[in-house]
């Protein structure tokens, strides 16, 4: 199949096609292979990553960095623009015409919804969105995508439980839009108090691709239906009233007794961090949690696969 997302920019799910979705998933199986035997190779040898991000990360940061240099290229890594001269007063605009003169493609993090689509406009290399306030987090969207067609082969149709703040969280309105382009036929609840319930243009997108959607605050009433139990945090960052943050962390707190009456092929998924106990510690080696295991290493395979397309014609 022809790799169409050379020199492409990644801001959304929107720029994923079904299509897209098994050229990277291919390579990501190649890559894995690749990996597994000999750590990595050189094919990305002379191409150079910038990495801009001006909102912490632990994963998304290190997996692209990873990705990177077990394919041989270079990287400029700056996770946190402290000592930039953004700090001088220079602009988005022209940091990002300064790194896209030295780099072939960035990574770029930003506490803003839309950023990384301003820095698609006046980069000349392409751009993937590594998480843009409570917009989108679209690579997290793909590695999330292929850790759950992986699990569930053989499997036509999934019930997958987004659970937690849907409103804020941008890996499950990236996730949430991507799903449908799997080839599954995905039933969605998603699982919300009132006030953190997904945005209704990413409930409608998902109903007008015939994926029934149930929302509720009801976690228990979800469990033992669900293939998937998605949980994210609740979005501290994105309160500004730290009181109402306070109120609400520990809405839901998945543990072994909330999952007593789940089937047995459930999985627990999680984008990760956990920062307010909404998955229980005794859950991290519960044998369908995924979070701390296969849904973090294929972030690393995915990106790999991403960078490969994006940076070389094949
Ligand atoms: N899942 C995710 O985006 O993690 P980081 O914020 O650590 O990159």
């Amino acid at each position: 199949m022809k790799n169409s997302l050379f020199l492409k920019d990644l801001i959304s799910s929107d720029d994923i096609s079904s299509e897209n979705l098994t050229v990277i998933f291919e390579k990501a199986r190649e890559l894995i292979s690749l990996v597994k035997q000999k750590g990595g190779d050189n094919r990305l040898q002379g191409r150079i990553l910038a990495a801009l991000f001006f909102e912490p990360s632990t994963r998304t940061f290190s997996s692209f960095i990873t990705a990177m240099q077990r394919l041989g290229g270079g990287i400029i890594p700056l996770n946190g623009m402290q000592n930039t001269s953004i700090e001088k007063g220079e602009s988005f605009e022209h940091t990002i015409r300064v790194f896209s003169s030295y780099a072939d493609c960035l990574v770029v993090r930003h506490p803003q919804v839309g950023m990384p689509q301003i820095a698609a406009l006046v980069a000349s290399v392409p751009v993937i969105n590594a998480g843009d306030g409570i917009g989108e987090h679209p690579s997290q969207a793909v590695y999330d995508c292929f850790t759950i067609v992986s699990r569930f082969i053989g499997k036509s149709r999934l019930t997958v439980s987004l659970i937690g703040d849907l409103k804020n969280g941008r890996t499950v309105h990236s996730l949430a839009k991507l799903l449908p382009k799997t080839g599954l036929k995905i039933n969605f609840n998603f699982v919300s108090p009132e006030v953190l319930k997904m945005p209704p243009e990413i409930t409608g997108y998902v109903k007008s691709k015939n994926c029934p959607v149930t929302e509720t605050d009801d976690l228990l009433s979800v469990v033992g239906k669900s293939e998937v139990l998605y949980v994210t945090r609740v979005q501290k960052e994105r309160f500004s009233d730290l009181g109402e943050y306070e109120k609400i962390k520990n809405y839901y707190v998945v543990n072994r007794k909330v999952l007593q009456n789940s089937a047995k092929d459930t999985v627990i998924m999680h984008p990760l961090p956990i920062a307010a106990g909404e998955i229980s510690d005794d859950l991290d080696d519960y044998p369908g949690s995924l979070y701390l295991r296969q849904q973090l290493q294929n972030g690393l395979y995915i990106r790999m696969a991403l960078l490969d397309l994006i940076l070389r014609d094949q």
